[in-house]
């Protein structure tokens, strides 16, 4: 939620400040795209330079056209999810101080802004928007201003370590202030903010992504710190001025990774980038006799080995992941596993102990209902490992443990490459539990991981030859009102994931059942026409399974449904009873899922398309969801 970017350079007016926002903001609208702005600071300038406008990147982008901003030596920028007021140019960021020397701009909720405005305008001080954001920039121009009264001299990064600890609730802040031309000051507390470390310059942002094109050298800033860029000199203190000492990091991607590169958008590029990143999370995990190797994760073995259960914590489409993987973990490493909206998880007294492995499934990292559920679980005392994409990020951060998904950047908002990844990841988790616990022996573990590696070229099948299929079914049911998705086993969450994609993005009324569910309650939907989507077992192998579900499809259609199956190739009873078939090649069910979403990643998007939708930026939403 918000992307911020800073940057600080060497030359003391230039329109490389300017340029590199835009750059990085361009590169960090999936963040929030209600509204965008810039601010900038040069010597000799009396007031901070800016310009903000409502809607996308491109309405700032016009207006900068129409009336440039002049030269500058360091700069921020914003794009705004909105929390505070609604999306508006006053409400956008940067908001400015009284006397218009100071900028500043936002990530979070402030969440004491009531009582400080309060305050501030019994001083005189006064407001011209509805947001938390415009009381910090009044509140720090005045303490800036209260330092140079003690001191002689501005002093902006003291300033914003004083703001910080008044203010509660989440924020990562960045300010620049034309008293001190030169630099940019950052703070950040239960909110995201990088450093990038360039050659005579410097970078601030809400992710990497704002700067990988000019760096990829990079520190993680901790809780509650704050930071000074200065061209190329960094500081980092805590809020009371201590020295810190950051964690550096280098970026494994490259810029052109959070490109389009030729597709059309970036949920294209990124469920045809499904088989890579099973593959990518795959890789290096192996020793040379063929036994999982988590080293990385730097938990003891003998810690693995007392593990009695494990509860997944995740929002979304993490949960989902979380979902398919229990199955498979319960099946194989034979402890319980219980998957937890983290949203839900604190707030129900869980019960915890040292035994317990809290598993974090998180794509960005920042998802502040995740964050918050791994602190809990670690204030009583277990041990948290996260499953996570996004280096640098929080929750890797203050996890016991981290597995990364190697999915590479995810920038449409609806996740997809990133389930298959958290899949991947989890059974990975499974499996080596199963390994040190000696649940399983070494040849099925050997299997499984065949079966796991064979996945990638299985998932390019259905891309390869499904894509007219699911395109000619979206067609058809374009003004379908809603859908209803069905799944058993694996195939459950499967459907509860195929059912929120459509959602997101197509905006339509989408549920997802446990298909046994049906008779219970959802058959009442069902009426002439009505798209029921099923996700059929393989007719191999659990067949009980299978003809459950075949039952289930001839229910619906006795009354009326309009049936899409995702199945195994050539089942017969599916061809009998389902009006569209989406096939999926042979493979095993508990693998079942890695290729079974993707067809459901297609037809959301083609649907959206048809419709006329942004497929990466939907109404409403933003990619990382930094507030509670
Ligand atoms: O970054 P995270 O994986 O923690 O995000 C969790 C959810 O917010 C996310 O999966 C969300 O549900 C997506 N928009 C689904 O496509």
């Amino acid at each position: 939620m918000c992307g911020i970017i800073g940057y600080s350079g060497q030359i003391s007016v230039s329109t490389k400040p300017l340029e590199v926002c835009l750059q990085g903001l361009g590169r960090l609208e999936y963040r929030g795209y209600d509204s965008a702005g810039v601010a900038l600071a040069a010597p000799g300038m009396e007031e901070v330079a800016w310009k903000k406008k409502a809607g996308r990147l491109s309405n700032l982008e016009e207006s900068l056209k129409k009336n440039p901003l002049p030269g500058a030596q360091v700069a921020i920028g914003h794009t705004r999810w909105a929390t505070n007021g609604v999306p508006s140019d006053v409400n956008a960021h940067p908001h400015i101080s009284q006397d218009n020397k100071i900028a500043l701009i936002h990530n979070g909720i402030i969440e004491n802004a009531a009582a400080l405005k309060f305050d501030l305008e019994s001083e005189g001080y006064t407001f011209v928007s509805a947001t938390d954001t415009e009381v910090a920039a009044k509140l720090l121009g005045k303490i800036a201003n209260q330092i140079i009264e003690e001191t002689g001299t501005p002093n902006l990064f003291e300033a914003v370590r004083r703001m910080a600890r008044m203010l509660t609730g989440a924020f990562t802040i960045l300010a620049v202030d034309v008293r001190q031309p030169d630099i940019v000051v950052g703070a950040r507390h239960d909110s995201p903010l990088v450093v990038g470390l360039g050659d005579g310059e410097s970078f601030l942002g809400s992710d990497v992504a704002a700067f990988v094109a000019y760096t990829k050298e990079a520190l993680e800033l901790g809780q509650d710190q704050a930071v000074q860029i200065q061209g190329g000199n960094v500081t980092v203190t805590d809020f009371d001025g201590n020295v810190a000492t950051p964690k550096h990091f280098t970026v494994d991607w490259d810029a052109s990774a959070a490109e389009k590169g030729g597709w059309p958008s970036f949920m294209d590029k990124e469920i045809h980038e499904d088989p890579e990143a099973v593959a990518q999370t795959l890789l290096g995990r192996f020793d040379l006799d063929g036994s999982l190797n988590l080293d990385e994760v730097h938990i003891d073995e003998e810690v693995f080995r007392s593990i009695d259960k494990i509860i997944v914590i995740a929002c979304g489409t993490a949960s989902y992941a979380g979902f398919v993987a229990k199955y498979a973990i319960e099946h194989w490493v034979r402890i319980p596993v219980e998957v937890e909206l983290a949203h839900e998880f604190r707030y129900r007294d869980p019960i915890l102990t040292p035994r317990t492995l809290v598993v974090a499934i998180s794509q960005s990292g920042e998802t502040m209902d995740t964050l918050m559920a791994l602190r809990h679980a670690r204030e009583q005392g277990s041990r948290v490992l996260a499953i996570c994409n996004t280096q640098g990020s929080t929750i890797p951060r203050e996890a016991d443990a981290v597995l990364y998904t190697h999915a590479g950047p995810e920038i449409a908002v609806a996740s997809t490459k990133a389930f298959v990844a958290q899949i991947t990841a989890a059974y990975l988790l499974g499996l080596y539990l199963a390994q040190v616990k000696g649940t399983m022996y070494r040849d099925e573990i050997q299997d499984i991981l065949r079966d796991l590696r064979a996945m990638p070229e299985k998932i390019q099948w259905v891309l390869d030859n499904q894509a007219d299929t699911i395109h000619d079914a979206a067609q058809k049911l374009i003004n379908a009102h809603s859908f209803l998705f069905l799944g058993r086993h694996v195939g459950y969450p499967v459907a509860l994931e195929g059912a929120l994609k459509l959602k997101e993005i197509a905006y339509t009324f989408t549920e997802g059942f446990a298909a046994g569910e049906l008779k219970h309650g959802p058959i009442a939907l069902v009426e002439e026409d009505e798209p029921v989507v099923v996700i059929v077992p393989s007719p191999r192998g659990r067949n009980i399974l299978h003809d459950k579900i075949i039952s289930n499809i001839q229910e619906v259609k006795a009354r009326g449904a309009f049936t899409v199956a995702v199945a195994e190739e050539g089942d017969p009873d599916v061809e009998q009873y389902a009006d569209v078939i989406f096939w999926r090649p042979q493979c095993p069910t508990l693998m079942s899922p890695l290729v079974d979403v993707v067809p459901l990643q297609l037809f959301a998007m083609d649907t959206a398309e048809l419709k006329k939708l942004d497929v990466d930026k939907p109404r409403n939403l933003a990619k990382s969801v930094t507030v509670e």
